[in-house]
């Protein structure tokens, strides 16, 4: 089909409905609210699993055997320093970076010190998979204590992913409980089908660029405040409401704006999605548990009140996932790196089955501009 004359009809606004890649990663049946990791169901997983075993999942395709798992873990605890060079420059940051940012320029930076950084073989792929998945703790506490003027913590090998990120960003070895529950938190957020900073990865990996060009597109791709930075929003939107008796006028004074509800909505699910779910039960818990319900019940409501309004209108995982973090203490401008601390397993697994029949994704444009317009020199122009 020649430029001029594609249908309208196939320029979908936001690629709805459109087939962009086949994958074997993860599935999301949005009629049902249900997300399968290699075809396993995601509630078998959080109920069970570990992020660590849910990587391998990831980018091997089934659950490891111990053998397997050990070796994982123990190529994850290899890579978690961060070259002393950088975290010398993340100090020279200006203080008042986003989070978002400085990950992004890190992550990209990470690429001039890893000597094979060019190289797309599958075997050098999964090196650096293993290296940012690794890595990208670091860099998010590394970032939240440099900007409180605190010394940043060595990771240590002897705690989980999840633990030893607490670690480095509280200086200190916190209750099992907060691991446990942000470990679950990162299966959740693993990977998501082909979702916008997926989708990023995977337009970059097409071109043959290399693994750490890709997750920092995908880093981008994911900021915005319409996919991972909606979590940030969502706790922005309760600190703006407070007080649960504000609920129903602030919400009904929202949608009477049209104006979009952080947490709500998704382009593929029309059930609720079941990170969700699992979310809401977990910030239930931590609230109940830390005597800080306020922010729970906040969300609650909202919920209560969105579904009188707006019943079609489902809530994603970015509405439980911010009181939760909240209450464990973490900065809000923190809450989306913590989705990229999880997500680049999916990212990088993409990146990995995208290169293995790779074909560079060359979309078509409906051009709707003027044709044969005469080029007129500068002199001549009013
Ligand atoms: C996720 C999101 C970007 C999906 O966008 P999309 O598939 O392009 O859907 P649209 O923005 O076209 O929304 C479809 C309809 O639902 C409404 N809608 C969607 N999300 C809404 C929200 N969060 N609050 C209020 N109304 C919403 C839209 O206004 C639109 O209504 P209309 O048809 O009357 O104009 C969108 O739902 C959104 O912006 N949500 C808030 C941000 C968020 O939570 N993102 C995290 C996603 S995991």
């Amino acid at each position: 089909m020649s430029n001029n004359t594609l249908d309208a009809s196939t320029a979908d606004r936001g690629l709805e409905g459109v087939v962009a890649a086949r994958t074997a990663i993860s599935h999301v049946d949005g009629e049902n609210g249900r997300l399968y990791y290699r075809g396993i169901e995601l509630n078998e997983l959080a109920k069970a699993s570990t992020f660590e075993e849910t990587v391998y999942l990831l980018w091997h395709g089934s659950l490891p055997t111990r053998a397997q798992l050990d070796e994982l873990d123990r190529a994850l605890k290899r890579h978690r320093h961060l070259p002393e060079e950088l975290l010398r420059t993340m100090e020279r940051l200006p203080q008042n970076s986003n989070p978002m940012a400085v990950l992004r320029t890190v992550t990209s930076a990470l690429s001039v010190f890893a000597p094979n950084s060019d190289d797309t073989s599958h075997e050098a792929l999964v090196e650096h998979a293993t290296y940012l998945t690794a890595v990208t703790p670091t860099i998010v506490a590394a970032w939240e204590r440099i900007r409180q003027g605190k010394e940043t913590v060595q990771p240590r090998d002897d705690l989980s992913h999840a633990a030893n990120f607490l670690y480095m960003l509280n200086g200190e070895v916190g209750n099992e409980r907060a691991a446990s529950v942000l470990d679950i938190a990162l299966i959740l957020h693993a990977d998501h089908s082909l979702n916008a900073s997926t989708f990023a990865a995977r337009v970059t990996a097409s071109t043959l660029a290399d693994m750490f060009s890709s997750i920092t597109s995908a880093i981008g791709a994911l900021k915005g405040p319409l996919h991972g930075g909606a979590n940030e929003q969502v706790m922005r939107m309760l600190k703006a409401i407070q007080s649960p008796e504000r609920v129903t006028a602030w919400v009904d004074d929202a949608v009477a704006n049209k104006k979009k509800i952080p947490g709500f909505g998704h382009r593929v699910y029309r059930a609720d999605d079941p990170r969700a779910l699992i979310l809401r039960t977990i910030a239930r818990d931590v609230g109940e548990a830390n005597g800080d319900l306020q922010w729970y019940e906040l969300t609650e409501r909202i919920e209560q009140r969105m579904g009188e309004l707006k019943p079609n209108l489902p809530i994603n995982v970015d509405f439980y996932s911010a009181s939760l973090y909240y209450v464990l203490g973490i900065s809000i401008d923190m809450f989306t790196p913590i989705f990229a601390i999880s997500r680049v397993s999916g990212w990088t697994a993409h990146v990995i089955e995208q290169i293995a029949n790779n074909r560079i994704m060359r979309p078509a444009a409906l051009y709707t501009g003027p044709m044969d317009v005469r080029y007129v020199p500068l002199t001549e122009r009013g």
